[in-house]
């Protein structure tokens, strides 16, 4: 691992030429903690090392909690624990220790948490006035095989004890992971979901005390299979202007056979009765959660409050094919924003619609110069929230140029039939990039008479939702200096609607 502060040193020494007696004042100063040139400034990324998957996320007691997939001890995947921080706003995030950590050969992999009120597991010791206790339900790696384990908290998540009974589940496979946990009410009793990763199966448990579960049903193979299946989550979700109805979402990733190689993920809508998904689809139909090529592992929180209207979920970014590689060196990994789900009716089926929760206006930089109509060329802030509109009168590509003074840029674009949404990141980086980066890539878009792109620019991440959140595309982009400036491809700005440029002022407290 490179520390920040040895390369500065480096860096310093280079500029000032061998044998040179550095001065007192520091040629380049090293970048404070959360304002790196490729770090995001609203989107979740750790301190340090090396993050993957969001693990746990679940509601209590005014706080939202983000576990994550994490190693401690370096900046490649490995000595996989939950790192942990928690929300009131699910903007800004606080660090709080490591919650659960590899221990005797066994690395915690992904999995949920759930709010046990009323103590059904036994293992609530709290005083709280529902008897309640917040458990991790976690796969334990190691010695060859992967099981099924409960983590306890009593202190509002700060610390954590693993079960004593565990694995609370083992099938004696080498593959089998990743347990979703919900609560089914109408059949009072918690729904674990897992995968069998190399069958292409999601195989769903049922138990009244989360300690003793057994088998309900499998769902697969289905849809995408060209991979292995990992992270699943079912879940209910409200459907568009139908006030009261929902339908089943079962979200399965895969790795790899994603839609641009390496990791991506799909989904299947449906029923669950309590014991068995069936899908409306087809078994050889794939519906992607997202068109860019870096959006995986996303988990649904649990025990939102009624206010959140619905689900919301959040996924790594970033791709199996390079997450190693990251040129961000000293920490690697970011999280999506937090996202609010819905299924529209579409022509073809349902469409998982994905809109990032309210709140952004929060960050609203205070200083209203910066909140532009987008004219033809302007500076762009480090972070934003940018809209336009794409329309019949558009005869020609429309999106917008993000650049820099080496001409390194990302182009963001419809196309001109409005079938397409593209993010073509080819000449984003100088130099050597991670194998699989420098791409160009495409979204199928339903051709509106009128299609609003929102695009959230974060340094190196890039989320856009067109149609309202029915086409998203999710993109790293690693720059070598940042990008500044912004412009109209073709130099021609939507014929129609409006354009604006919000800038959005940073989360972390120790950064401007
Ligand atoms: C998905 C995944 C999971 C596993 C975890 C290990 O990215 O491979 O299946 O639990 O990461 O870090």
């Amino acid at each position: 691992m490179r520390h920040a502060l040895t390369s500065g040193v480096l860096l310093a020494a280079l500029v000032l030429g061998e044998g040179a007696v550095p001065s007192a004042q520091p040629v380049s100063r090293t970048p404070r903690l959360y304002d790196e040139p490729l770090r995001p400034r609203i989107h979740f990324s750790p301190p340090r090392n090396f993050m993957n998957d969001p693990n746990g996320l679940v509601h209590y007691d005014g706080e939202y909690h983000l576990f994550y997939q994490y190693n401690p001890q370096g900046t490649t995947w490995g000595h996989m624990s939950w790192g942990h921080a928690v929300s009131r706003d699910l903007l800004h995030w606080e660090h709080l220790p490591l919650a659960l950590g590899e221990a005797d050969g066994v690395m915690i992999f992904s999995g949920s948490a759930v709010v046990d009120r009323g103590n059904t597991s036994g293992l609530c010791r709290g005083r709280s006035a529902d008897r309640s206790c917040l458990v991790a339900i976690y796969t334990g790696h190691g010695h060859g095989r992967q099981t099924q384990n409960l983590a306890v908290s009593q202190d509002r998540g700060r610390t954590w004890t693993k079960y004593a009974g565990n694995p609370v589940l083992d099938l004696g496979l080498k593959d089998f992971r990743d347990p979703k946990v919900f609560w089914h009410a109408p059949t009072r009793r918690w729904v674990m979901v897992t995968v069998l990763p190399d069958q292409h199966k999601v195989r769903f448990f049922g138990s009244l005390d989360l300690k003793t579960w057994t088998a309900l049903s499998d769902f697969g193979p289905a849809g995408a299979t060209g991979g292995v299946w990992e992270c699943p989550d079912l879940i209910e979700v409200p459907l568009e202007h139908e006030p009261g109805r929902t339908r089943w979402v079962l979200d399965v990733d895969l790795n790899p056979g994603g839609p641009w190689g390496g990791s991506g993920g799909q989904y299947f809508v449906g029923t669950f009765d309590g014991t068995r998904f069936v899908s409306d689809d087809p078994p050889g139909q794939v519906r992607w959660v997202d068109h860019g090529k870096d959006f995986y592992a996303s988990l649904s929180f649990s025990d939102l409050p009624a206010r959140e209207r619905g689900p919301i979920w959040m996924g790594w970014i970033s791709n199996w094919q390079y997450a190693n590689e990251e040129p961000t060196e000293t920490w690697r990994g970011a999280q999506s924003l937090p996202r609010r789900l819905m299924l529209r009716r579409a022509p073809d089926g349902w469409r998982l619609i994905q809109q990032p929760t309210g709140g952004l206006s929060a960050l609203m930089d205070p200083d209203p110069t910066r909140h532009q109509v987008l004219r033809d060329s302007l500076p762009l802030p480090p972070s934003a929230d940018m809209t336009f509109v794409v329309s019949a009168a558009d005869q020609s590509e429309v999106g917008l140029r993000l650049s820099n003074e080496l001409g390194e840029e990302v182009l963001i674009a419809v196309s001109a039939d409005r079938t397409t949404l593209s993010i073509d990141r080819q000449r984003s980086r100088q130099g050597s990039s991670p194998q699989g980066y420098a791409e160009r890539h495409t979204g199928p878009l339903r051709p509106l008479p009128q299609v609003p792109v929102r695009v959230i620019f974060d340094r190196s991440v890039i989320e856009v939702f067109a149609n309202e959140g029915e086409t998203v595309m999710t993109e790293r982009v690693y720059p070598t200096r940042p990008f500044t400036r912004i412009e109209w491809i073709g130099g021609r700005r939507p014929a129609s609607g409006s354009t604006r440029l919000l800038a959005l002022k940073t989360i972390w407290p120790s950064s401007r």
